[in-house]
């Protein structure tokens, strides 16, 4: 006999940008599918409940989302979200550079990593793409602790970086073939930017990625002073003397392409995101990282989401911990909707980015990013809210995006139940 377990809740399940479904007196159908493993048969109405057998959850006054993606963060970072910014690469060299420097010390990573990981599966994030720091038992300690999806890298880090971290090119490529060798395809490569990882380490990387169709993660464009370093720093380099952009540069060394995730991408020019587009790599837009020093981020500048779409470059959500200060996707999609002030910047649209659109950048969307059926039941049962009759998905979301809109620290407490495959954890 089939197992159900069959939640009740006003259900908001995102399709695309302007879709989000929405069932007031939702029922939600999850059938058990291995030991302890749920996926979902159906969402409908909660009067057909009778035609069910199963165990029952009765969330009916709650809202229901399916889990989020956090498609760029960075685990070691937890302890310089807060710290004062003023510009990235005076906050990288002052605060950043330090703290992953500390991960060195083995216990003192694992300790970081049951706490941080703990935390988000707490504000709902169950999948995303992951930076680590340069040692490789930080990125043992990371696979280990985190619950849900995630692709995971080491930074390499061979230049232009502080003696506490730098890496040699072997050791920074040795780092990549321990990786695949512990973690398949969950590995992703991750030179931290051009400026830091030399052309040869990262040719090597994106190499040995393609060759396992796994993923490569960088940061592309994030400040103004970041692009003038890095193309001073390229145009004295051998076989680079004619790079034009920062775009340019990834290419040159073969680190584009569809399952490339590059971080930011705020300063591109139109033929960088044809580029960009046509190699079908993938930009991560980090609000709460790029806003001004005065919403506690680094100031980098303001993403152009309807240029980006207009190059059919695709795009997703990150919080970029520690650039962005809070863990909570709802604080991210917050900041999206608020920096942009236009009609198209939609909380719809904030949602959709933080699940689906996440899922489908790692190509894992006929399983996960929302709840349809055959899919995990990945879910998040929030906190109380006022709903009314003649609400629509987007005056719902905005509720609860606006709700901490002033006291940020607290939208971590707006999830109260995860389910991970229709386990609550
Ligand atoms: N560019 C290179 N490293 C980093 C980092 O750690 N954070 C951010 N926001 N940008 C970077
Ligand atoms: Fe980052």
């Amino acid at each position: 006999m089939t197992q159900l377990r069959l939640i009740l809740g006003k259900i908001l399940n995102p399709i695309s940008d302007s879709s989000i479904k929405y069932y007031p007196d939702g029922l939600l159908v999850l059938e058990k599918v291995k030991a302890e493993e749920y996926k979902v048969v159906k969402i409908t109405r909660s009067s057909e409940i009778n035609k069910y057998k199963g165990e029952i959850f009765d969330f009916s006054d709650r809202v229901i989302i399916p889990s989020f993606f956090d498609m760029h963060f960075h685990w070691v970072q937890d302890d310089v979200r807060q710290m004062p910014k003023d510009s990235l690469l005076d906050w990288l060299d002052k605060y950043t550079f330090p703290t992953e420097a500390k991960f060195k010390n083995k216990t003192f990573s694992r300790k970081e990593a049951k706490h941080f990981f703990k935390r988000l599966v707490k504000v709902g994030t169950l999948g995303g793409a992951c930076f680590s720091s340069v040692h490789e038992h930080a990125l043992d300690d990371a696979f280990e602790n985190c619950i849900g999806d995630f692709v995971i890298g080491n930074v390499l880090m061979t230049m232009n970086s502080p003696k506490s971290l730098i890496q040699t090119k072997d050791e920074a490529k040795k780092t990549v073939d321990n990786g695949f060798k512990k973690y398949k395809n969950k590995y992703a490569v991750t030179p931290r930017f051009a400026i830091a990882t030399d052309p040869e380490t990262m040719k090597y990387g994106h190499e040995k990625a393609r060759k396992r169709k796994a993923f490569i993660q960088s940061h592309l464009s994030e400040n103004k002073a970041e692009i003038e370093f890095v193309l001073d720093i390229y145009k004295n380099m051998k076989g680079f003397e004619r790079v034009e952009t920062y775009t340019d540069i990834y290419d040159q060394v073969n680190g584009l392409g569809p399952q490339t995730l590059m971080a930011h991408g705020i300063h591109l020019s139109s033929k960088e995101l044809t580029k960009l587009a046509r190699t079908k790599t993938s930009i991560i837009h980090c609000p709460t990282s790029n806003a001004p020093t005065k919403k506690l981020g680094l100031g980098s500048g303001l993403f152009d989401f309807k240029q980006v779409e207009k190059h059919k470059v695709r795009w997703a959500l990150g919080s970029d911990i520690g650039g962005g200060p809070y863990l909570s996707m709802f604080d991210v999609m917050q900041s999206f909707v608020a920096q942009n002030n236009s009609k198209d910047a939609t909380y719809s649209k904030a949602l959709f980015r933080s699940t689906l659109m996440g899922a489908k950048i790692l190509g894992i969307e006929k399983t996960h990013g929302n709840l349809q059926r055959n899919k995990w039941g990945n879910l998040l049962v929030l906190s109380k809210i006022k709903t009314y009759q003649d609400d629509c998905p987007e005056k719902i979301l905005k509720r609860i995006c606006h709700k901490y809109r002033n006291s940020r620290e607290k939208y971590d407490t707006l999830v109260e139940n995860v389910f991970y495959k229709g386990k609550m954890i």
